[in-house]
């Protein structure tokens, strides 16, 4: 099947940039900025992990987004049919359109997971609006999660929770509903984190949190774990390498410019990541509690905080309520490029689709969901448990990897008028300069960092 490219998607477009803006954003800002963050950022000792992160977003992730929604609005299809569509204009290797396949099971892969998790926000709204919280000691903030976390039940419970709503608002489509309430709820959270920020600061551990972010060691950037992790964690937290910019993409208006765009969605997102860990943090060494113990950092921590709130149970539960729903939001980006594609190919319904992609998932989402209770034990590869591997595959091989063959397609194989057109660049210095930066040292960067961490490898296979 030959596919054109028309100006419009049959899926229906965002009715003005701004639009975009909040979608996208949505997608970004999840639990990967208040949840993810702040634990990979301990487990990895901070100062060092932070610098890699941010570095990478600057000139990692924002070039490598803008040629995401780029392609998706020059192609006007979901990934997969978006790539074949500019590989057959372009007569180009079909090859290419992996990159189309990959996003697919990357997204499938992130989302079985990230169903558990948000389930464990949803839990939390509950637990906090029943004040389970109220004056709590640190100690048994850990235990009221640790509880949690052995009842495979209980996490089904959630997870299948969320992933019903999930699946009850995509098969609906891009909904006006939705984009109200993106347009409410981010600057609420955001809101709320400021006011938790308040808190830590007068904490009595701000100077040490702030210290654990920032502060670093020249040789905490020797680990090559922390460089891969750092950069996987950028192209997660920005949902980058997998599609669903680009399915989103694919939805903005022509005349809407996409360079300025991207870094406003990119400076948001890491303020959103950057507040949660100066609130986490600092009450963390406040309480005496463990940076790197993992999963459960942001569980004990903000209940902990609430807990001595005025009003705290209120605000609490508001919290959980928000990430919950900043999880939604970035759930529903996780699944449209499948959910499209097979719109397209298929002329399915997209309820329909939407609730095998979704089973699909969840099924697959009950090896995280054991692999805190009755698989903690079992490790897939060298002491990783199934939820550990999946995320680590996801996040830290299959993104950036997506991100790098994205780049180099929309730089190196589309048309150079494809590229003024789409950027809006008339001289030829500025498309230069755009094409040095994401055809160039972006993709550089991503290869440095792998081929760090393969060195040893193949240094072993030569010897
Ligand atoms: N960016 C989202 C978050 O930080 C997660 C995500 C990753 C969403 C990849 C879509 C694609 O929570």
């Amino acid at each position: 099947m030959a596919l054109a490219s028309p100006s419009e998607s049959r899926h229906g477009m965002w009715s003005s940039r701004w639009l975009f803006i909040l979608a996208a954003a949505g997608s970004a800002v999840g639990i990967g900025n208040i949840w993810k963050f702040p634990y990979v950022a301990g487990e990895n000792g901070g100062g060092a992990f932070v610098i890699i992160y941010l570095v990478c977003v600057a000139i990692v992730g924002i070039p490598i987004m803008v040629s995401e929604v780029m392609l998706g609005r020059e192609g006007r299809h979901s990934p997969i049919n978006t790539m074949r569509s500019l590989v057959e204009r372009g007569k180009r290797n079909p090859m290419w359109v992996l990159i189309g396949w990959m996003g697919v099971l990357a997204g499938f892969l992130i989302l079985s997971y990230y169903a558990v998790i948000a389930g464990w926000a949803m839990n939390y709204v509950v637990l906090t609006a029943a004040g389970t919280f109220e004056n709590i000691s640190a100690q048994n903030a850990g235990m009221t999660f640790n509880d949690f976390l052995a009842s495979p039940w209980q996490l089904m419970g959630w997870q299948t929770l969320f992933m019903a709503l999930t699946i009850w608002i995509v098969g609906k489509g891009v909904s006006q509903g939705l984009e109200n309430a993106i347009r409410w709820f981010m600057p609420l959270l955001f809101i709320l984190l400021l006011v938790l920020l308040g808190y830590s600061v007068n904490s009595g551990g701000f100077q040490q949190g702030f210290d654990f972010m920032f502060k670093v060691d020249a040789g905490a950037f020797t680990d090559p774990q922390i460089w891969l992790i750092a950069m996987g964690q950028s192209f997660f937290t920005l949902s980058l390498g997998m599609g669903a910019m680009m399915a989103y993409g694919a939805y903005v208006p022509e005349d809407a410019g996409v360079g300025g765009t991207v870094v406003t969605i990119a400076t948001l997102d890491t303020l959103v990541a950057v507040s949660a860990g100066l609130a986490i943090f600092p009450i963390v060494f406040a309480n005496g509690l463990d940076a790197a113990q993992g999963p459960g950092l942001m569980f004990v921590t903000i209940p902990l905080a609430f807990g001595q709130f005025p009003l705290g149970a209120v605000f609490g539960t508001l919290f959980f309520v928000l990430v919950t729903f900043a999880a939604l939001t970035s759930a529903i980006s996780l699944t449209e490029p499948v959910l499209a594609y097979l719109v397209e190919e298929y002329n399915a319904k997209r309820k329909r689709v939407a609730i095998s992609v979704g089973v699909l998932c969840w099924i697959l989402g009950l090896g995280t969901v054991f692999s805190f209770n009755i698989w903690a034990d079992f490790s897939v590869v060298g002491g990783l448990t199934v939820f550990d591997f999946i995320d680590y595959v996801s996040q830290n091989i299959m993104l950036p990897l997506g991100g790098l063959l994205i780049a180099l397609f929309a730089v190196w194989q589309l048309p150079k008028t494809v590229l003024q057109k789409q950027l809006g660049f008339e001289s030829g210095v500025k498309l230069g300069l755009w094409r040095l930066v994401a055809g160039v040292i972006a993709p550089l960067c991503v290869l440095a960092v792998f081929l760090n961490i393969l060195w040893p490898v193949v240094q072993g296979f030569l010897q």
